[in-house]
């Protein structure tokens, strides 16, 4: 749920760090190359740690630059208007992070050669953590409760609209050579497998000094002590650091702490009259 909106093709952005010009922008004239990497998810996917991993990775394992360089100016949002000249300016391959929905994402993507990993992550635990994210962000507005923003999810009412609009659009996209797809529950359940299958679909070799590294500086523990990951960078008016941490749990399943047994069956009513056509997709179905 957001303070102040407006809405692009029927989805909603927060005003207060998005604008439209630069969403339609990024639609209809920003030049993806075939070089491209991207890393899309929906909010409280994993975002960051797919980031992490992704500049890691690029790195050959050397956490030099994670460790110098904040993690938005590793792999910038094509979101921001901030960050446009940059992107432009960046020298090729660029490592390029979005949350956009498919029908926004760039046109020129399309008939380019630029490589996509889409992560995906249980929404109910992805409900949880944009709960409490709601409380540290200035420009989401906090629900009252649980009850109240798992409402306004499943209708789309929050950042980035519809999460089974997101997650069947990007899927569309599967079996596609530069699409790659994977559960923020696959991470956690095999990190290094994850790492290694990422390293497959990006054509990196690392060897296995460095893909210990990448597992080592990804995982949620160096990541947290990390400033240049864990957003104590964050202006306070932005994120505010009393209210809680932005890497809170890092577990899969909190949402059985917060789920009462009637919102977790309306929940899945929800999904299952929504995902019928990905059923059995996704580590979290039954
Ligand atoms: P929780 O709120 O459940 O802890 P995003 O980056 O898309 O905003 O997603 C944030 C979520 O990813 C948060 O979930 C955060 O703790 C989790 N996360 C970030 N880095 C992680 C890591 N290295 N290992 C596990 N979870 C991580």
């Amino acid at each position: 749920m957001l303070r102040r909106s407006f809405s692009c093709k029927g989805i909603p952005f927060s005003a207060e760090i998005y604008d439209l010009e630069t969403i339609d922008f990024v639609g209809n004239r920003f030049q993806v190359l075939d070089d491209d990497i991207f890393s899309v998810t929906y909010p409280k996917s994993g975002s960051n740690w797919m980031q992490e991993i992704l500049t890691l990775i690029w790195q050959q394992g050397d956490p030099s630059w994670s460790l110098s360089v904040p993690i938005w100016e590793r792999i910038p949002w094509l979101d921001l208007s901030e960050n446009m000249e940059k992107l432009k300016a960046a020298k090729p391959p660029r490592l390029i992070s979005s949350h956009l929905p498919i029908q926004l994402f760039p046109k020129s993507f399309w008939g380019s050669k630029a490589k996509v990993i889409y992560t995906v992550r249980n929404p109910k635990d992805l409900l949880v953590s944009l709960y409490h994210f709601s409380k540290l962000m200035s420009f989401l507005q906090e629900p009252e409760s649980l009850e109240e923003l798992l409402g306004a999810f499943l209708q789309g009412e929050v950042l980035f609209g519809s999460w089974f609009d997101h997650v069947k659009g990007w899927l569309g996209l599967r079996g596609r050579e530069n699409f790659f797809c994977i559960s923020y529950e696959e991470l956690q359940e095999d990190l290094r497998g994850s790492v290694e299958r990422i390293c497959h679909f990006l054509g990196k070799d690392l060897s296995d000094a460095a893909l210990a590294s990448v597992v080592q500086n990804a995982s949620f523990q160096a990541m947290r002590d990390n400033p240049m990951a864990n957003f104590s960078l964050m202006p306070d008016n932005i994120l505010d650091k009393s209210k809680g941490s932005f890497l809170r749990k890092g577990v899969v399943g909190d949402w059985k702490n917060h789920f009462t047994v009637a919102q977790s069956e309306r929940f899945g009513r929800a999904y299952r009259e929504r995902m019928q056509d990905l059923a059995g997709t996704f580590p979290w179905d039954e």
